[in-house]
């Protein structure tokens, strides 16, 4: 058989095979395989294209390469046009299941920080942001708490190098804000604190306080009252019953803790609460002279109050989480629960 014979075979084999490709009773790669692989009909050509005239060898050479051009052209053409098809087919059939977008979620303490922020927007308080690595000085001296104080065993704290430490709470942003700002002064102060606890279902090495802090002429003890008593209501429902406990803090003179009644319906173990019902949510208690002291404010003018909240009490009580770790692993199928 002749070459051009050959050619000619070749020519029509493919029409057949490109049939049954749009048939798909052959797939793509296949019939790619057949005619321009390595030892395809069509390299088998060259091959015979020694035995040709020297005359005859650019002609049929030059014939060889445009069936080459077009076997593989019509079979790119045929899987592209096969694809668009498919994705008609996608566009059209309304049956198909959609196309699913994962949206982000906010972590559930950004939530209630802000949820908490707003309501004390409302009545006057600005927000700031101290920072979390801080001194010993802002973190403890200057808030009364002297060094060998024994209050200091109420705070494990992380200490970094040159007199550094992670603050233990954000309390030590109201003495730098006093620091650069003249009463009155009423601010609300979100963050994460740092402590050395052991980590446990209930604890962790860090957590998030909001501290606040007014200062003004002739505030009293019932101005927190009243302030803490109205954020209460308009977070957790205007029928919550809230009971405030004496207690020891050395920046605040007296000071308190605030309970809010939650029951224990909700309360699958009663730890949370410890089977009372009341949930500690926030220390308080009136402004220690001896911290006006360290801003150089003038004690006979200007008093106030301070609160800090915790924010993981809250947060695991409102949305039921039991384990407070799961509030920093950043598992999606847990946050993706808080949309
Ligand atoms: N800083 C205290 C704590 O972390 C809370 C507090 C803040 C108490 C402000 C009184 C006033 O426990």
């Amino acid at each position: 058989m002749s070459i051009i014979d050959e050619i000619n075979k070749i020519k029509s084999n493919f029409k057949s095979d490109l049939d049954l490709l749009k048939l798909k009773k052959i797939n793509s790669d296949e019939i790619k395989y057949k005619y321009l692989g390595r030892k395809g009909l069509v390299s088998n050509l060259y091959s015979l294209l020694s035995s040709v005239d020297n005359s005859d060898k650019p002609k049929i050479g030059k014939e060889i390469n445009q069936l080459k051009l077009d076997i593989s052209n019509e079979i790119d053409g045929l899987a592209s046009n096969n694809k668009n098809q498919e994705n008609k087919l996608l566009d059209s059939d309304y049956s198909l299941p959609g196309l699913r977008y994962n949206n982000g979620s906010i972590h559930p303490l950004t939530l209630i920080i802000q949820e908490i922020k707003d309501i004390f927007n409302k009545i006057g308080f600005s927000n700031i942001y101290g920072s979390e690595v801080d001194t010993d000085y802002y973190n403890f001296e200057a808030l009364n708490i002297p060094k060998h104080h024994p209050a200091r065993d109420m705070q494990d704290t992380f200490y970094l190098e040159n007199d550094a430490l992670l603050r233990t709470h954000t309390s030590s942003s109201q003495v730098h804000f006093m620091e650069n700002n003249e009463p009155p002064i009423r601010i609300l102060s979100p963050g994460r604190v740092y402590r050395n606890e052991d980590i446990s279902v209930r604890s962790y090495c860090l957590f998030h306080q909001i501290e606040g802090l007014y200062v003004d002429k002739n505030v009293t003890f019932s101005d927190l009252k009243g302030t803490l008593e109205y954020f209460a209501k308009q977070f957790f429902g205007p029928k919550t019953k809230i009971r405030f406990r004496p207690s020891y803090f050395p920046f605040t003179e007296p000071s308190a803790e605030m309970d809010v009644y939650w029951g224990l319906e909700s309360e699958s173990d009663y730890r949370i609460t410890k089977g009372t019902g009341w949930l500690e949510i926030l220390g308080c208690g009136m402004v220690n002279p001896e911290v006006f002291k360290s801003v150089d404010y003038d004690v006979k003018k200007w008093n106030g109050y301070a609160f800090g909240l915790g924010i993981e009490r809250i947060a695991m009580l409102k949305y039921g989480i039991e384990d407070i770790r799961l509030l920093y692993e950043g598992d999606i199928n847990f946050l993706g629960q808080f949309k």
